[in-house]
């Protein structure tokens, strides 16, 4: 009789024991199975909201394609304008390489992502892209393009094509639409030295302007080629 109390005592242990083991199982699976759901769940949040992101891009993206068919053209050149900015011109001229240069050394110190996107520029140090002659010649033939447009201030039309044109190629470039606007804003910072005190609220309205024409039109040539 006492022995047969023993075995019942220890199969009621041994009943607990797996009691445990078995509840101990279930909570694993049921977290496991549980976090695997809710997994699920977020996932699938994800992506509806990511889905969303790509269609607002989409959205974004045709907005600024339909910057100028919408009428969002920046206001041409007034007539003062073109004066003060031809006149600027001509002593700028004389330090275009100069000019060219350092907007394009600030704009890489600004954003490093302008740098990159000219492959032969990755990696180069302050040093080597103040010697490089890839950047000299590109930097001319920004400031080039400078020129074209001022002795093209008094036929917008031909402006606006050519810059869409410029656009479109850069395209090809490795550059991005939003790329411009900045170019513009060191190119600004550059010329302000050279002017000295000709540097006044007005002439600062007139290079904006220029610019803000040069970079729209390219930035619009760029978005229309599939960018
Ligand atoms: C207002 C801004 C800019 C202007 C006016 C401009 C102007 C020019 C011009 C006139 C050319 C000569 C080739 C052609 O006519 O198609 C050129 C070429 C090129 N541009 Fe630009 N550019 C600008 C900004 C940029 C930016 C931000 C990048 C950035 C990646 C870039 C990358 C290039 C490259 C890789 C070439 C070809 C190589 C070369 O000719 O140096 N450009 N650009």
């Amino acid at each position: 009789m006492p022995i047969f109390i023993k075995t019942l005592k220890i199969n009621w242990r041994r009943f607990y024991s797996l009691q445990k083991q078995f509840y101990r199982i279930y909570i694993i699976h049921s977290i496991w199975f549980h976090s695997f759901y809710i997994d699920n769940i977020i996932n699938s949040m994800g992506n509806i909201k990511s889905l969303n992101g790509k269609k607002k891009s989409k959205e974004d993206k045709k907005d600024k394609q339909n910057d100028i068919e919408n009428g969002n053209i920046p206001e041409p050149l007034t007539e003062e304008q073109k004066q003060l900015l031809q006149d600027a011109w001509i002593s700028l001229k004389n330090d275009m390489a100069k000019i060219g240069v350092v907007t394009f050394i600030r704009l890489f110190e600004t954003h490093p992502e302008v740098q990159d996107a000219f492959l032969p520029f990755q990696q180069l140090t302050k040093s080597d892209l103040e010697q490089s002659v890839i950047l000299r010649s590109h930097a001319l033939r920004v400031m080039g393009t400078v020129d074209k447009c001022l002795s093209r201030a008094h036929k917008p039309e031909k402006l606006q094509e050519l810059m869409l044109e410029l656009g479109s190629r850069h395209s090809t470039y490795n550059a991005k639409a939003d790329f411009f606007e900045m170019v513009g804003q060191q190119f600004l910072h550059a010329i302000q030295p050279h002017l000295g005190d000709r540097w006044t609220p007005e002439m600062e309205q007139a290079w904006t302007q220029l610019f803000k024409l040069i970079t729209t039109y390219m930035r619009n040539g760029m978005l229309s080629a599939g960018r």
